[in-house]
């Protein structure tokens, strides 16, 4: 039975990654060199803060050039920024249709968590007023790994005294699907099926978004796991 719902945050309920990616072309082009392009910019969505910064520097072919504090450093002063851009969030951030969802999941008695890899997660819910519609937040510095591991997505089920089979997730990212899939959950993709082709169900954008699509289609794969 269809319990509860496990939120990704940005590219879900928000567009952080043109945040995310300002802020990291600053530094990368400013501090290490490099000029980083949307292609990189999408190797980073879903992706920790460090693992980001990995990527950013693999790019540029300067993976060894720092030492682990000079990365910390890095990673601080783009953190910095990235908090400055997201400082003015408001209701009117929220993406076209996640208000309305939220509301009606609220109004059927479905239990919600986010399973976002963001530390800034609880700042920006804040921001959009949203705080109230979630039952838990993962807290994404007590994982050992982050996605497309499954324990974000896990957690995020466990922490609503859920079982895997009674949650959906929510993600917009490949890394994230993989996630919930290896979790065992039923998987809702946002964006591009093509892109997001493992996940159970798709959404081309979060204004697409309908719980009786998802009731159906859970309803489906429920009863053959
Ligand atoms: C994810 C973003 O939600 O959070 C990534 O998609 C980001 O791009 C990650 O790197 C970590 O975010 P933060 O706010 O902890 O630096
Ligand atoms: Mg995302």
């Amino acid at each position: 039975m269809l319990k509860g719902f496990v939120f990704d945050l940005d590219g879900v309920i928000t567009d952080t990654a043109r945040f995310h990616y300002q802020a990291w072309s600053k530094i990368a082009q400013d501090d290490m060199g490099i000029t980083i392009n949307p292609s990189v910019n999408e190797q980073l969505k879903g992706v920790s803060r460090m693992d980001s910064l990995n990527v950013i520097l693999k790019f540029g072919q300067r993976e060894n050039d720092f030492t682990e504090a000079e990365k910390e450093a890095l990673a601080t002063k783009k953190n910095d920024y990235y908090v400055q851009l997201i400082s003015n969030m408001t209701p009117a951030d929220i993406l076209p249709g996640i208000q309305a969802f939220l509301d009606q999941l609220k109004a059927e008695g479905y239990q919600m968590s986010l399973a976002s890899a963001s530390k800034n997660a609880p700042r920006i819910l804040n921001g959009l007023q949203l705080t109230n519609y979630f039952d838990q937040i993962v807290d994404p510095a007590s994982l050992h790994a982050g996605k497309p591991d499954p324990e974000i997505f896990a957690k995020g089920a466990t922490l609503l005294g859920l079982k895997p089979t009674e949650a959906v997730g929510l993600e917009d990212a490949f890394a994230g699907i993989q996630s919930i899939n290896g979790a065992g959950e039923f998987s809702v993709g946002i964006g591009d099926p093509a892109i997001l082709n493992e996940a159970d169900l798709n959404f081309t954008s979060t204004a697409e978004i309908s719980l009786d699509q998802i009731k159906t289609a859970f309803a489906t794969w429920a009863a053959k796991q």
